[in-house]
């Protein structure tokens, strides 16, 4: 027998970063955070749960996967297959038709996309709520890829009321993303070990303590479109994360000198009247947001840009969705 499903999802980004685990299993983070899903980058995943496999599958972008990567997958398999009180092995075929592990959060619609569709091919029917509970389990930011929109996950006191909600829908604001991309390489340190990292310097107490502060500021400039605000509360939260990054032992220095050409370029923009702001997450690329009246200017000067190789420009993406 087999059972087939297919789902797919859109990564993130976070405008108030989750970075550091409270507890590894199961995955509660060190704060709270907020998002945008990410509409024309797509992760899509089938997983087909077959009677005649002796052990897990995973092909990722037509290439089987192995070691680190499988690790996590079948473990959070294995926690499906307790939940649906099954024991069938499943081959998963994922593809992204975005960079993997440039600092574009594929984690977070791996997981998301995986979480739906494995579950609905065991027969499961998860609760939006639950289906966020679940993908945290595998990548912490892909509880925030389920939900639609501009979404919150609330760090929560345990298992049970540690998920991700939308707070304003796709269509609230008219936001883009236009992501510099400087390096299309893999991460050399993936956020998974960053934030085992994340205790080791001595910035992270204070990030964390000034979190619910930030995360109020932002989702009050979300919900009253107050760009100006938005921005300040933005660019700060990313580069409290990257002191934290850059202070934890091991140091985590992600940026490339074209990174800090764009920040720069970015800050310029804005006080010489264009609404611009940046945020980063754990790689080089730039994600620079404006409105989308200002698309097109803000793309074309980022890629006069020296270092800049492409932009991806997104608009705020929906939930996670069934296919077949
Ligand atoms: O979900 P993870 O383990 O890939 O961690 C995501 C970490 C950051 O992207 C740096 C921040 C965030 O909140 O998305």
């Amino acid at each position: 027998m087999k059972f087939t499903a297919t789902a797919s999802a859109h990564p993130n980004i976070a405008f108030i970063k989750y970075w550091g685990n409270r507890d590894d299993n199961p995955h509660l983070p060190a704060n709270s955070s907020l998002s945008m899903n990410l509409e024309g980058l797509t992760t899509t995943t089938t997983v087909c749960f077959d009677e005649r496999l002796k052990s897990d599958v995973l092909i990722l972008n037509k290439e089987g996967i192995t070691g680190e990567g499988f690790q996590r997958v079948h473990k959070f398999l294995n926690h499906i297959r307790q939940l649906a009180s099954k024991s069938t092995y499943a081959q998963l075929e994922s593809v992204n038709n975005f960079p993997t592990g440039a600092g574009l959060a594929s984690s977070a619609s791996a997981y998301a996309a995986l979480a739906l569709a494995a579950t609905r091919a065991l027969g499961l029917e998860l609760t939006e709520k639950e289906l966020s509970r679940l993908a945290r389990r595998g990548s912490g930011s892909a509880c925030r890829s389920v939900p639609a929109g501009f979404v919150e996950w609330q760090a929560g006191e345990d298992d049970s009321d540690s998920y991700a909600f939308s707070i304003a829908s796709p269509e609230h604001w008219g936001l883009v993303d236009c992501i510099a991309l400087v390096n299309r390489s893999h991460k050399k340190f993936s956020s998974w070990q960053g934030h085992r990292l994340a205790a080791t310097s001595p910035l992270q107490s204070a990030r964390v303590k000034d979190c619910q502060r930030r995360l109020r500021l932002c989702k009050e400039a979300i919900l009253e479109k107050d760009f100006k605000k938005f921005a300040e509360v933005v660019e700060l939260d990313s580069n409290l994360l990257h002191a934290v990054m850059m202070s934890s032992q091991p140091a985590l220095l992600y940026w490339e000198p074209a990174t800090i050409e764009i920040m720069k370029a970015v800050i310029y923009w804005r006080e010489t009247g264009l609404a611009v702001c940046y945020t980063l997450d754990a790689g080089p690329n730039v994600h620079v947001i404006c409105r989308s009246s200002l698309k097109d200017e803000t793309k074309e000067r980022l890629l006069n840009l020296r270092g800049v190789k492409d932009v991806i420009a997104a608009k705020p993406g929906g939930g996670v969705k069934l296919i077949e």
